[in-house]
């Protein structure tokens, strides 16, 4: 029964005197689910938080629009990717709009501040893509949970794959904050131990996309390859000017995959055959993704990417747990139970989380072939974060 015609039913029980069954009807519609979206609308990772909620907004349109026998509601609060604003922000959709589960963000430093308010207030969290480290670390709580990645993971992967591909002396270049710093340390981690050295980190302000003197420092220096972490807008922007530079012949480029996916209509010829590593690919060609990029297509005339991913798993794995205590958000341990158990069944592949809440996933290697950037192997199988710091 929808809403205007429960008002007219209980308008018509009311003028016959028949006042109690109509209440009674309607204290039993649960009331809907609140969901807070704090993802980016604006700035360099704009199209990146418009993709997770294009995908989140998928898997509840494939559940008829209820997860756990509840309508959900969305709430949404363009987080700017500005840590300096994340706490207030957060705290908009937990107090204010008094959300019954926050879903965000896709940068790190907005993602650390929400998790500490997640932490101190016990509301469910679900990060859809922020790769920090700290929030299946040192930050880990039984009420967050991601349904992305950690920084480490797809960086540890490219390490190997650099040494193994010959390298030696590798420079790397990022945006000066949580996500590019631990996904250089990934990388290094993995490089070194296989053989290789990192001789330079460079790095600038996030989003700053001052890329020339840093170049210029690249050219000069000749190392056999670069390894660098951008995304979304300032990617675009990184990948033109290395390739206006001349760079791409004498100093192969890599990266884990967010340099190249989601942009490469933007991007135009710059990146062809540039190798990346990551927990999504195109042309996994299993009936699953299948499926999910066809739904996805339709839905929105557009290809989906790793981020649209990143938002269809979160709502799946809100799904599992809602489905679990029939929608019921009270009871919170069993919830909590019921994702921590799940095997989600991501386009990606399927994936179980860690004891942290992490996904522990495939790692694919892809080279970009034209738009796509096409699956060419994996890296490594089912790699789970080390997740140092966390006592669950
Ligand atoms: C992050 O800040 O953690 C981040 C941002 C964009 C990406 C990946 C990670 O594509």
């Amino acid at each position: 029964m929808t809403r205007s015609t429960l008002t007219v039913a209980a308008a018509a029980a009311l003028a016959l005197g028949a006042l109690a069954t109509p209440l009674a009807t309607q204290a039993q519609q649960p009331a809907k689910l609140k969901v807070g979206f704090m993802l980016p609308y604006t700035g360099t990772f704009a199209a990146l938080g418009v993709a997770i909620e294009n995908g989140f907004r998928l898997h509840l349109a494939e559940q008829g629009g209820k997860l756990g026998g509840r309508e959900v509601e969305i709430v949404k609060v363009d987080d700017e990717s500005d840590p300096s604003k994340a706490t207030d922000n957060v705290n908009k959709l937990i107090k204010r709009d008094e959300v019954d589960v926050v879903v965000g963000t896709v940068h790190s430093g907005v993602a650390m501040a929400m998790a500490k308010v997640a932490k101190d207030t016990g509301t469910l969290l679900i990060v859809p893509n922020a790769g920090a480290d700290a929030v299946t670390g040192p930050m880990c709580a039984p009420n967050i949970f991601r349904s992305s990645f950690s920084n480490w993971q797809p960086a540890y992967a490219m390490g190997e794959v650099a040494a193994k591909r010959g390298h030696k002396k590798v420079m790397t270049i990022t945006w000066k904050y949580a996500a590019g710093d631990e996904s250089v340390g990934g990388f290094k981690e993995a490089f070194e131990k296989n053989g290789g050295q990192v001789t330079k980190s460079l790095n600038l302000p996030f989003p700053g996309v001052e890329f020339q003197a840093l170049l210029t420092e690249i050219a000069a220096a000749k190392p056999d390859a670069v390894y660098a972490f951008f995304s979304g807008g300032g990617a675009v922007k990184f990948l033109k000017d290395y390739a206006a530079a001349g760079l791409p012949k004498t100093v192969p480029l890599y990266g884990p995959g967010f340099l190249t996916d989601g942009i490469l209509e933007a991007a135009g010829d710059v990146s062809q055959g540039m190798v990346t590593t990551l927990h999504y690919a195109d042309g996994l060609n299993t009936p699953r993704d299948n499926a999910f990029r066809l739904a996805y297509a339709k839905a929105y005339k557009l290809q989906p990417d790793v981020f649209a991913v990143q938002g269809y798993d979160a709502a799946q794995m809100l799904g599992a747990g809602l489905k679990a205590v029939g929608g019921d958000t009270t009871k919170k341990p069993q919830l909590i139970a019921a994702i921590e158990a799940a095997q989600i069944e991501s386009p990606r592949g399927p994936f179980k989380l860690s004891k942290a809440h992490n996904p522990v996933q495939d790692i694919y290697i892809r080279k970009v072939d034209g738009k796509v950037n096409q699956v060419t192997g994996i890296a490594i199988k089912a790699l789970a974060d080390p997740a140092r710091g966390c006592r669950l």
